[in-house]
């Protein structure tokens, strides 16, 4: 009789104890998922935009520029946080003189400033910084950009419009300005379907970020 006694304790106490260890696991579990759900929530996108309006090439005069047409398509995407860089020089509005200024301004290794502040990237888990192509590199506003932020320990995706030039090394170059940055494959679009082709560069956009795991 004694003995089975003992024998009941000991089958009440192996039950309890895993009925204890089944619970613990689902609570965490449940933490987990609530934790998840947050992070979920706190995923802060920025996007960084230079893009000019006036007379680009292939497109004629544009009233919207091509790389904020695609710009704007990748913000709204993650509802995300925008910035235009807005230079304090003024930009020619005819594409030749545009090209000139812009060459002496790769010439002379300029920094050129903007105006607008832009939020500290620290705040944000993802940020795509894109401009044209000119001249088969970023325009060098966007090297002051890359200059006066700290990205470091950022991730970031680089986009650019262009006319035939493609990512033109985008990624590279960030990568070089942003040594401490975690920089991901670029998007590269037309700038002549972005200003044209709206509903097809929108499939592109979302294809990009649908490959990209966003
Ligand atoms: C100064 C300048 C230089 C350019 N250089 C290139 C180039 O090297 N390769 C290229 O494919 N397109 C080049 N382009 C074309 C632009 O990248 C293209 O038109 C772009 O979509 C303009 O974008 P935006 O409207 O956002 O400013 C250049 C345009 C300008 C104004």
């Amino acid at each position: 009789m004694k003995k089975l006694v003992i024998f009941l304790i000991f089958l009440l106490c192996i039950s309890g104890c895993t009925k204890k260890e089944e619970t613990e696991t689902i609570v965490k579990e449940e933490t987990e998922n609530v934790i998840e759900e947050e992070d979920a929530d706190d995923f802060k996108v920025l996007v960084i935009c230079f893009s000019l309006k006036g007379e680009q090439y292939n497109v004629g005069v544009i009233d919207e520029g091509n790389t904020y047409i695609v710009s704007l398509m990748i913000a709204d995407h993650f509802d995300a946080d925008y910035v235009l860089i807005q230079p304090n020089k003024e930009y020619p509005d005819t594409y030749k003189e545009l090209t000139e200024v812009a060459k002496e301004e790769q010439n002379e290794n300029a920094r050129p400033t903007y105006w607008n502040p832009i939020p500290d990237p620290q705040s944000y888990d993802l940020i795509f910084i894109g401009a044209p192509v000119w001249w088969g590199d970023w325009p060098m506003i966007m090297y002051t950009v890359f200059e006066n932020n700290d990205f470091s320990g950022k991730t970031l995706v680089p986009f650019c419009t262009h006319e035939g030039s493609g990512l033109s090394g985008f990624d590279k170059k960030l990568q070089d300005a942003c040594p401490d940055s975690t920089v991901l494959k670029g998007l590269a679009i037309r700038g002549s379907d972005a200003q044209n082709k709206r509903d097809d560069t929108k499939k592109v956009v979302e294809d990009f970020l649908k490959e990209s795991g966003y």
